[in-house]
């Protein structure tokens, strides 16, 4: 059934008080649980009964204020426990059993390993006792763990630790007491036997905060990256946006099994191991990165999203989306920022516009949903991000600041709504943010056609702009936006002019300046400079300043001058990326007319300044040498022609590795073997392995002689995997001797080996199928396990275009097998693998044929979950 966000309405009940007591034992699980509740004066309907959400519990009692309740007193449905005729407060004791043993979908409480643990977002918290499971029913916790000391000596709950002893059995128990209320989607518990990493921050104020970090045993020599993100991000929010953490304690768990990133449970974070463990021959700079910012994400919630929730589900970008944009901007400021920004951007016009142009599109505030879980999107969390980034830009940073003291001060506590977050913006600052809104409110890429005129007898340029949004499932017509558009007019000799420019519009501020934001809000609108004393070459959509598509007629000679000389760093890999998209999408046009296919020397000459440009730091020059790949060129075409995609890139990519041989080679060597963990060795790195997977796209037994030595001579991950990958995705004579080598060193590290199954799994070979067939049998291979379905499954389906789009549809039918199987097993993860299949309607007839086939297949299963129909449907219905 779908929800819908305009049928909102206040509980009927609060739940002031949870009392908790968790019995843990090997075949099931028993749940005490006591609610205070009382009537919500909020909600004005008459209350004939109550009805609590849960699932797959077992009822073994219930009592109201004391007494067992009769059978007449409530009844038991499918998933809700009615209490009849409830009185205007009570209390309600329940106990039931549960099965964490059994439990795959990995919701609620489970086993991972030897471990018990928890997710309970979005609704899984009624599967492990009945509640209100909603977030906006928040409340005080107490709960106590009990289970067998030898087995489980660590058990932990939210807040502090409120007292811990002996039971006869060989048992134990742990209290823990939570003072701030929440809602119970932020409810997490952990039982287990780990190593622990222990430090301390003391807050801004004074107050001393014990950080422990819990890992599985003989893991304690990868935690120490992660324990420096922790005290990084404590000490940023502070910085940044004067928020200190507000508990005695703050525990963060890594788990094998877990079906996202990590989750941001009160005091209690529960991570997927890949956020957590790294070290320098596991992890890659690239995964240091990643834990860096998602432990900074799941701590910048502890404000974003816990001490101020959301409303309901719909709001989940309030606190994803701003949570985003504040991981990002911690990001930018520990390492490159330009680098940074446009690995972020890159994100939103690969998997971002894919969606918005799909059959899944929503805007970042959904409408309605029929499973929750398939709305923790690129869109809420990407765009959402980039929503409050627009409002950063328009507000200035200081301005931005003051909106979120208003929005803290105004809602601490409370669960609200995206719309209660822009007005405490719009009045801190006393701007009218309603026309801005409608980013929350539409769906969709707006496209933004961009035309110039250069009037040199009054010295006068003029910008005119104008924006359009396709249409999307349910929204024909959208309104225009209101889009911060950033420029720059570049000079002949490559300099920003100065920036005379006076809106028409009374309320906007005149710019004067080197770089200006023009504040686009019809549908056509012109911006005027004057004492322009030369046609100026426009830098435009600076930083990507708004998520839109830009159309300017850009020649290729602007494009490399763009690419050498624009003062926004961000801008010349813009330049760049279009230039060679445009050189890849001319090679598919001429590979499609069965022409030679050619790569202009423009393209080499503009990439071979990059390798020569020193004043660029080399993380930068890694970025602009690294051509764009199908994901990214796919957006950019209306219909793909999937063949020629693959054959175009393959042939540019190998003709600038054999022009710029020598100076890649000699790049290579110079900045080769960098060994520090700092910013600049890193950089050293990216360009080095840059460089090297270039050599070896020229197929050059050179090449591969010199992959092969550094995977072997390697004294970090990054160096090593970045040698397996460009060998295992070449056709080098000893690409399997690599990849033997490879898991004999690392059989035992799980993360590793999940670098292993996804560097096949995305090899743009013939035989990337039948390689991933083979690799399930793999010991190492486990379909219960999410990371090893990502890093098989899903690198297959959706980053090896070539291996999973093939046209006899063998890719599309091995795929769709395994989403019926997990559809069984993990419904969150089967909706997950099986949107590969969203964008059939892109394709040729024949593979539009073969993936619907499939999708209807799916469509006739038995038991089919919420979760893949409502994707597969929808899909199939665009
Ligand atoms: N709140 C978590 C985070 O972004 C993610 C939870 C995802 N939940 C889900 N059901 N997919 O930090
Ligand atoms: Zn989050």
């Amino acid at each position: 059934t779908t929800k819908y966000r305009e049928q909102y309405q206040p509980s009927s009940y609060l739940i002031d008080r949870v009392d908790m007591l968790v019995e843990l034992f090997e075949s099931h699980a028993e749940i005490h649980s006591c609610l205070a509740l009382r009537r919500n004066p909020l909600f004005t309907g008459a209350v004939e009964e109550l009805r609590l959400d849960g699932e797959e519990l077992e009822l073994k009692s219930i009592a109201v204020n004391d007494q067992a309740l009769p059978l007449s007193g409530y009844e038991l449905q499918d998933a809700h426990l009615v209490i009849r005729q409830p009185a205007e407060s009570f209390t309600l004791k329940t106990v039931v059993q549960i099965k964490p043993q059994d439990n795959t979908r990995l919701e609620g409480l489970y086993k991972s390993g030897s471990k018990f643990c928890t997710q309970c977002e979005a609704e899984g918290f009624r599967r492990i006792t009945y509640f209100l499971d909603r977030p906006d029913v928040m409340s005080v916790y107490d709960v106590t763990i009990r289970a067998d000391k030898n087995a489980y000596p660590a058990l932990l709950g939210n807040g502090n630790p409120a007292g811990s002893g002996e039971l006869p059995e060989g048992r134990h128990w742990a209290r823990w007491h939570d003072p701030i209320p929440k809602p119970c989607y932020l409810f997490a518990l952990v039982a287990g036997d780990f190593d622990l990493l222990e430090d301390s921050f003391t807050t801004m104020s004074g107050h001393p905060v014990a950080l422990k970090i819990y890992v599985d045993k003989g893991k304690l020599d990868q935690c120490a990256h992660a324990m420096r993100s922790v005290k990084k991000a404590m000490q940023w929010d502070e910085e940044v946006y004067g928020r200190e953490y507000d508990l005695d304690i703050y525990q963060i768990v890594a788990v094998s099994d877990f079906n996202m990133g990590a989750m941001e449970n009160k005091g209690l974070n529960i991570f997927n191991t890949k956020y957590v463990l790294a070290n320098e021959m596991t992890a890659t700079d690239a995964d240091y990165d990643g834990v860096e910012a998602v432990i900074a994400h799941e701590y910048f919630h502890n404000w974003t999203g816990n001490r101020v929730t959301c409303r309901d589900w719909f709001q989940l970008s309030l606190k994803e989306g701003l949570t985003v944009f504040r991981d990002q901007q911690f990001s930018m400021d520990m390492g490159s920022p330009t680098v940074k920004r446009l690995d972020d951007v890159r994100v939103i016009r690969t998997a971002q516009f894919s969606e918005d142009s799909g059959p899944m599109a929503h805007p970042i505030r959904p409408d309605s949903y029929v499973e929750m879980n398939n709305f923790y999107t690129v869109t809420v969390y990407n765009k959402g991000a980039e929503v409050i980034r627009m409002l950063h830009t328009l507000l200035g940073a200081d301005g931005f600041r003051k909106g979120m003291d208003r929005y803290f001060e105004r809602h601490d506590g409370q669960a609200v709504t995206c719309d209660d977050f822009v007005q405490a913006h719009a009045d801190a600052n006393q701007r009218d943010l309603e026309q801005f809104k409608r980013w929350y409110s539409q769906a969709g890429t707006p496209v933004i056609n961009v035309s110039d005129h250069y009037d040199a007898a009054n010295q006068r340029y003029t910008l005119t702009l104008k924006q359009h949004c396709p249409a999307t499932p349910g929204q024909k017509e959208k309104q225009p936006f209101f889009i911060p558009f950033k420029i720059g007019l570049l000079d002949k000799a490559g300099n920003d002019l100065p920036l005379n420019w006076q809106s028409k519009d009374a309320d906007d501020q005149a710019i004067y300046g080197r770089e200006a934001v023009l504040p686009l809000q019809r549908a056509e609108q012109q911006f005027v400079f004057e004492h322009i004393g030369e046609k100026p070459l426009p830098s435009l959509l600076r930083d990507f300043s708004a998520p839109v598509k830009l159309r300017y007629d850009y020649s290729d000679e602007q494009l490399a001058f763009l690419l050498a000389n624009d003062s926004s760093l961000f801008n010349r890999w813009d330049a760049a990326q279009q230039l060679v998209s445009r050189v890849m999408l001319n090679a598919a046009e001429q590979f499609r007319a069965g022409e030679e296919m050619r790569l202009p020397a423009i393209v080499t000459e503009a990439l071979a300044a990059v390798l020569d440009n020193h004043q660029l730091d080399n993380a930068l020059r890694a970025r602009l040498l690294q051509l764009p790949d199908i994901g990214y060129l796919q957006e950019l075409v209306e219909k793909i022609d999937i063949d020629a995609l693959v054959a175009a890139q393959q042939f540019i990519k190998r003709r600038v590795a054999e022009t710029l041989y020598q100076p890649l080679r000699d790049c290579f060597q110079r900045v080769r073997g960098a060994t520090g963990l700092d910013g600049d060795s890193a950089g050293r790195r990216a360009l080095a392995n840059t460089c090297l997977g270039l050599l070896v796209d020229s197929t050059d037994a050179e090449a591969y002689q010199l992959a092969h030595a550094q995977l072997h001579e390697a004294k970090t991950m990054t160096d090593r995997f970045a040698a397996l990958r460009a060998l295992a995705h070449s056709a080098a004579p000893n690409r399997q001797q690599a990849l033997d080598d490879f898991t004999h060193w690392y059989v035992d590290e799980a993360l590793v080996m999940d670098k292993w199954f996804t560097v096949q799994a995305t090899a743009p070979l013939a035989s990337a199928l039948q390689e991933v067939q083979k690799l399930e049998q793999h010991s190492a291979f486990d379909a219960k396990n999410p990371n090893k379905v990502r890093a098989l499954w899903m690198a297959f389906s959706h980053a090896n275009p070539a291996g999973f789009h093939r046209a006899d549809g063998a890719g599309y039918q091995f795929i769709a097998e395994r989403v019926a199987r997990l559809n069984q097993s993990n419904p969150q993860l089967a909706a997950r693998l099986v949107s590969a299949f969203n964008r059939w309607k892109r394709y040729d007839d024949d593979r539009q044929q073969l993936m619907l086939k499939e999708l209807k297949a799916l469509l006739t299963q038995s038991g089919l979950s919420p979760d893949v129909f409502e994707i597969v449907s929808k899909s199939v219905e665009a």
